[in-house]
């Protein structure tokens, strides 16, 4: 066997964790609070038979969708990206400065391969989504861990991370934040806008959940404070729209989208030009408001029944986030509990989670007894059984422990 690359074995751990998250996701008979996944009932699949139906039956449209496409993607989409998304959330955009990507898991990847050589320091926090990481590992970055609190991000220890380690640039996941839920005030959204100028650092904002708020008051994105094109703003319509898509898209300064260009015809030509006009078209026919109207409505009501649950199921002691959007609230079990060993025992209890120490670059047994619950994807039905199903996992656990 020739020899795998250097940076194989860098992103192993990573790599490990990411392969049980897709695990997670696949036994039918367990009910499974351990992948992301939207729930499927959403898909707009009748609108899109009515469009598709439409497109290809006018020659041309049939015809240009099924072409090669321009690599910053097609314009169609670039302008509901300024107009639909961000121009409502306080960015001023125009279709030059988005690019369409291959779900918004590809900005990661075309941003490393714009910025980062091997050994380079890549501030995250703390816990951080994972799949990330591994895309960072996989560029031999060096992830190091900024402190959190209850409001995500501390903005001391970013400054001082970056004055001592000069990091190339700091991942933030903003928004109702994977794993913990949790979403950065106002405030520090500015003053780390604030810091990536100061610092000539590059901020990268990770923000695939923000159209998906249920309670509480809407916030601007880090971008919408950075004055110098230092932060780099990446969305998605996976959660959306659907994620089986992969449709991202990426707003930065010009000169960062240049070098994107670059990258994104280096690595794969374009995005499916088919897709983005389907889905361009999705959003002019005015069909986006409802969705979104019907996609909150359901996902409110399973954090809802989510957030009761913990409550009522676990034991007493337990620690919990309170999502004002996205699709997963995090958990501290009290009495030693470790998740990862838990996971092993809750097959037979048909349930799954994902563990929460994989979600820390730290590696020094940090998260042991945490763990994420994600409730788009499960119905309320299901949630209260599967949450009372884990609540006894946890019970017999503690008193085997003791
Ligand atoms: C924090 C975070 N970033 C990015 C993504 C990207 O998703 P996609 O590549 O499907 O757009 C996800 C999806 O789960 C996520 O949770």
């Amino acid at each position: 066997m020739p020899k795998f690359a250097q940076r194989m074995t860098t992103m192993e751990k990573s790599a490990r964790v990411v392969e049980k998250l897709f695990k997670s996701m696949t036994s039918p008979e367990t009910i499974s609070f351990g992948g992301g996944a939207p729930a499927k009932e959403l898909f707009p699949t009748k609108i899109l038979q009515e469009i598709s139906y439409e497109l290809f039956g006018a020659p041309q449209q049939g015809q240009r969708m099924l072409q090669y496409g321009s690599p910053e993607g097609e314009r169609e989409l670039r302008e509901v990206v300024a107009q639909f998304l961000l121009e409502p959330k306080g960015v001023c955009a125009v279709p030059e400065d988005i690019m369409i990507v291959n779900g918004g898991l590809e900005t990661m990847n075309l941003i490393c391969q714009v910025f980062i050589d091997p050994g380079d320091v890549i501030l995250v926090e703390s816990p951080t989504f994972v799949h990330c990481v591994e895309i960072f590992e996989m560029f031999q970055a060096k992830c190091v861990a900024v402190e959190s609190d209850e409001q995500g991000l501390c903005m001391d220890d970013v400054e001082q991370k970056i004055r001592e380690l000069h990091p190339k640039m700091v991942y933030v996941i903003p928004t109702f934040q994977n794993p913990s839920g949790k979403t950065l005030p106002l405030e520090r959204r500015r003053k780390l806008a604030e810091l990536g100028s100061r610092y000539d650092v590059l901020i990268l904002e990770d923000d695939p959940y923000r159209d998906l708020r249920y309670s509480g008051e809407e916030l601007p994105p880090i971008q919408a404070f950075d004055a110098t094109g230092h932060t780099v703003l990446a969305g998605s319509f996976s959660k959306i729209f659907s994620p089986g898509a992969r449709l991202g898209y990426v707003h930065a300064s010009p000169a960062i989208i240049a070098k994107l260009y670059n990258a994104k015809t280096a690595t794969n030509s374009q995005t499916s030009t088919l897709i983005q006009l389907l889905c361009a078209e999705f959003f002019r026919r005015g069909y986006f408001p409802a969705h979104l109207e019907r996609v909150i409505d359901l996902y409110r009501e399973r954090r809802d029944v989510m957030i009761q649950c913990i409550d009522r199921f676990f034991p007493a002691g337990t620690r919990r986030t309170f999502p004002d959007g996205g699709l997963f609230t995090w958990v501290e079990l009290p009495g030693g509990i470790n998740t990862t060993e838990l996971l092993e025992q809750a097959w037979s209890y048909q349930v799954a989670f994902m563990p929460g120490e994989g979600f820390f670059v730290e590696g020094n047994g940090k998260g042991t007894n945490c763990m994420r619950l994600s409730f788009g994807n499960v119905s309320p039905e299901n949630i209260r059984v599967g949450m009372e199903r884990l609540g006894r996992l946890i019970a017999d656990a503690a008193q085997g422990a003791n």
